[in-house]
């Protein structure tokens, strides 16, 4: 009996003590048994049916809820504010900050549309402040030198210098893993190259001929150029600014699909003519293309090249967006449409519907420009609507100047995110592909190839001219050089640095004078580093350049170089009636062939 007592005191006391820590099923369980157990059995069911109805009462027992906290306080201060000033009447000054509070505390609670402030007035704002400060917390306090995206602070940094001509070297060694999987280098020469003194950059930057032999006016195009941005997306001091540079360097400015502004011609750049869906600019009332409009303004000086956008790596197969926050009086005069509603660019051309009619249109554009050199840009989807394309140049024997490959990585004013995140190719993949496919048709000796999607550095342009790239285009690049701290606002007219803005108040912030050196130094260093690494790799010009050069860390322990990685076609091979062999091993291409025998020049 005394042990059974002791027993039983003491695991009361356990139960006491670690009462919060048994499980409640174990209680359930004991609570379960016979009240009139033998053994001391039945008292501890008992204790234990008293302990579980008092966790199940704490487990129920509802917190003050803070929307009461709210009122007693407002109600608590109040009262003391009013009592106080009975004795002392200043104290009624406080109602000035405390009836602010109270007034919005009503407010909060009262409102529909957020459930933290409806249940938490006053207090609940503070999330949505911290929201909004994310980025720049993210940004300045949390990301490192190389993990921010879609920029990394070491590349943002190099852009910056180069654009201020301010040191660029870096000290001590790379912050980078050379050993991650992904991982790439040149492979340099015993015999390097100075470009300065013996190699090309010693007379003057190589140029790349684009329509030379099928264009009355062919243009001789610096290796790197500012890649499609409108005005409307982009300020007119940023749109001149960065005209300002392209005069200053001598090469070329993309106007984008929103049509030619002034600020467009006002420096004296050179200009690439974007033809999009909307026709801004060469359009009719009811939409369609104005061959009249357009020959006027193709035949601008200025005017060196025509562009027709087929789709952007961004957001391919989705028309251009602009914002009606955006669209300005005198924007929506240059595009012809209406003030302050969203622009929404239909997704594909009415001025052809299939491969045979994209051609013709071409030729059309060459004819009323006067012999501009005429080309597209898309960013690869389908591979066999591009290699109906390719069929029809067989066919027809007209072939564009240039094809601008997007990668999917590209950038945007304003995109769905799906758009962003999950369609087109990556720049990479989709510029091999292009090759392979002009390659295959002994078209790629013809056009030449322009590509765009993060290239930032001299390295980067190597990368892609040794995957076939002829030429490079930069836009984020070149918005970093207008001072772009990558607020990540281009979409909603409050780009805090006035690039991406319409707002006066915020355009006013960017210096044209300053800011087209900037453009004209970043380009001028970021080629010269390009010549540099050529160089390094004993190389004297870029045609010398091949996917050999460039290697890969596959896996922890083997390196391979773009030729063995990648496959490239003989020339020529998909014309022949013969399987498509790839050179190396002989093996059938399944990929090419089944393309090329889906692909037709009569529809996309
Ligand atoms: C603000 C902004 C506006 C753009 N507008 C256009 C446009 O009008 N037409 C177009 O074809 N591409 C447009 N692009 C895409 C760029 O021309 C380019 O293809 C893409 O950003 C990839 O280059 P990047 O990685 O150097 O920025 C725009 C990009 C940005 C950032």
């Amino acid at each position: 009996m005394i042990v059974t007592c002791c027993g039983l005191a003491s695991w009361v006391c356990a139960v006491r003590i670690n009462g919060r820590g048994i499980p409640r099923g174990r209680l359930a369980q004991l609570a379960r048994a016979p009240l009139l157990h033998g053994g001391g059995r039945g008292f501890k069911s008992l204790i234990a049916q008293l302990l579980l109805r008092k966790a199940t009462a704490r487990s129920q027992k509802r917190t003050v809820s803070p929307l009461k906290i709210f009122w007693l306080s407002s109600a608590v201060c109040a009262s003391i504010i009013c009592a106080l000033s009975l004795v002392w009447p200043a104290a009624l000054w406080l109602f000035v900050i405390i009836g602010p509070l109270i007034l919005l505390g009503i407010y909060d609670s009262s409102q529909r549309s957020h459930a933290v402030i409806r249940n938490f007035p006053v207090i609940g704002r503070a999330r949505y402040w911290m929201e909004t400060v994310r980025p720049e917390i993210q940004q300045y306090f949390v990301e490192s030198d190389t993990s921010g995206r879609p920029f990394s602070r070491e590349l943002r940094s190099v852009i910056y210098q180069r654009a201020k001509i301010a040191t660029d070297t870096r000290p001590f060694g790379t912050i980078r893993d050379l050993h991650e999987v992904g991982s790439e280098w040149i492979a340099h020469s015993l015999r390097p190259i100075h470009q300065k003194t013996d190699g090309p950059a010693s007379q003057q930057e190589p140029r790349v001929m684009i329509g030379e032999g099928s264009c009355d006016q062919p243009y001789a195009a610096s290796m790197l150029n500012i890649s499609a941005m409108s005005f409307g997306s982009l300020s007119k001091n940023a749109i001149l600014a960065l005209n300002g540079g392209a005069k200053l360097g001598g090469f070329a400015h993309n106007t984008g699909e929103g049509g030619i502004s002034p600020y467009h011609l006002e420096c004296g750049g050179d200009l690439i003519w974007q033809i999009g869906t909307g026709y801004f600019g060469c359009r009719t009332t009811d939409g369609t293309f104005d061959p009249d409009r357009f020959s006027e303004k193709a035949k601008t000086k200025s005017v060196r090249m025509i562009e027709i956008k087929l789709s952007q790596g961004a957001k391919p197969g989705h028309g251009g967006i602009l914002p009606g926050s955006k669209v300005t009086p005198e924007i929506a005069e240059i595009r012809g449409v209406p003030v302050g509603l969203d622009v929404n660019s239909p997704p594909s051309h009415n001025a052809f519907s299939n491969p045979k009619g994209l051609l013709d249109f071409l030729v059309q554009l060459r004819d009323l420009s006067g012999g501009k050199p005429v080309g597209f840009k898309l960013c690869i989807g389908l591979p066999s609507e591009f290699l109906s394309i390719c069929k029809a140049m067989v066919e027809t024997g007209i072939v564009p100047d240039f094809i601008t490959i997007d990668g999917s990585e590209g950038g945007t004013g304003a995109a769905p995110m799906e758009f962003s995140n999950s369609i087109g190719m990556p720049l990479t993949d989709g510029l091999l592909f292009a090759h392979n496919a002009l390659l295959g048709c002994n078209l790629r000796d013809k056009i030449r190839v322009i590509c765009s999607g993060k290239i930032v550095t001299g390295f980067n342009m190597i990368q892609r001219m040794a995957i076939g790239a002829d030429l490079c285009n930069s836009a984020r690049a070149m918005m970093f050089t207008l001072g772009c701290i990558q607020a990540l606002k281009c979409n909603s007219n409050h780009c805090p640095v006035g690039v991406a803005t319409q707002d006066p108040d915020l355009i006013r912030g960017l210096d044209v004078s300053s800011k087209k050196h900037r453009v004209h130094n970043y380009h001028r260093k970021t080629v010269e580093s390009f010549l540099d690494i050529l160089g390094a790799a004993g190389l004297s010009h870029s045609d010398e350049l091949q996917p050999q050069h460039i290697h890969r860390r596959v896996s922890p322990t083997e390196v391979l170089d773009y030729g063995r990685i990648y496959q490239y076609l003989t020339p020529g091979v998909l014309l022949s009636k013969t399987d498509v062999l790839l050179p190396k091993t002989g093996r059938t291409n399944g990929f090419f062939s089944d393309a090329w025998e889906l692909a037709s020049a009569e529809r996309f």
